[in-house]
């Protein structure tokens, strides 16, 4: 492997687009060639079966391309397990971070609300992380089934996010949590609404910035990162580009980035 092949990250649409934000943010002169799987999504609703075999059509595009690492931008395909990732790739795969230090650090009354999907909620992975660091904090997981659709059609502004918003922010406010985990990669989009509805006693901890931080690790241990040179981003949807564009003007600068449309 050498330094100037790209990093590849994936998601099930645009969500992971938060993710490649800390990512460039984190590492200024890599090459990124980002997936979003946005034709099919959700995924958080599927069976583990169906996500398997969706991500090992996308890793097997991705180790054609050429990519020296991969990133999991996305919970569920986190939670599900980097031993899904069919294949003996070469490259390593960088999961979503847990974020259990900065949950921890954050916490005062170690009352914890975890947003993402019902399949990532389902696993437990947080909790279990969470509480192996401090057996004495409660995790409460909410399900949040509405937001990817709705951020997937850009529907921001709409009165169904508000609706669903307040729904789930009152279930975690119900249990006093004071920290919020954005457990899935798509709800940075819809971050200063959830802030509002939770105000301003509750820290919402975002896992991209620790993920970035352990994908630079892993390329400075193999001697894979580049550290100077124009850093580029090429991303590319299997469902509508114009759409795909459109909501990533919210995380980037679409002037920085190519935009392309992949058949898998
Ligand atoms: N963005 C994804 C995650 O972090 C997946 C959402 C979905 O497709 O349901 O879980």
């Amino acid at each position: 492997m050498d330094k100037n092949q790209p990093i590849g990250v994936i998601d099930s649409g645009v969500g992971g687009l938060s993710v490649l934000r800390a990512l460039q943010k984190t590492m200024p002169h890599e090459k990124f060639l980002y997936l979003g799987d946005t034709a099919r999504a959700p995924y958080g609703t599927r069976s583990r079966e169906t996500i398997t075999a969706f991500v090992a059509q996308m890793t097997d595009w991705l180790e054609q391309n050429g990519i020296k690492q991969l990133v999991t931008a996305c919970n569920t395909i986190t939670v599900l397990g980097t031993d899904v990732i069919r294949g003996a790739h070469t490259f390593p795969v960088i999961g979503m971070s847990k974020a259990a230090k900065e949950v921890l650090e954050a916490t005062g009354n170690k009352h914890i609300g975890l947003m993402a999907t019902d399949f990532t909620v389902g696993t437990g992975a947080h909790r279990r992380e969470i509480q192996a660091a401090d057996p004495s904090a409660q995790l409460f997981g909410v399900g949040c089934t509405k937001f990817v659709p709705l951020i997937e059609g850009n529907r921001f502004g709409s009165p169904e996010l508000k609706e669903a918003i307040n729904e789930y922010a009152d279930a975690l406010k119900a249990k006093e949590v004071d920290t919020v985990i954005l457990g899935c990669t798509h709800y940075p989009f819809v971050r200063e609404y959830l802030q509002e509805a939770f105000g301003p006693g509750v820290t919402i901890i975002d896992p991209a910035e620790a993920t970035a931080l352990q994908a630079k690790a892993d390329l400075e241990a193999r001697g894979l990162l580049r550290r100077s040179g124009k850093g580029s981003c090429t991303i590319c949807f299997t469902g509508d580009v114009g759409l795909g564009k459109l909501l990533a003007e919210r995380m980037l600068d679409p002037a920085a980035c190519e935009f392309k449309q992949v058949k898998l």
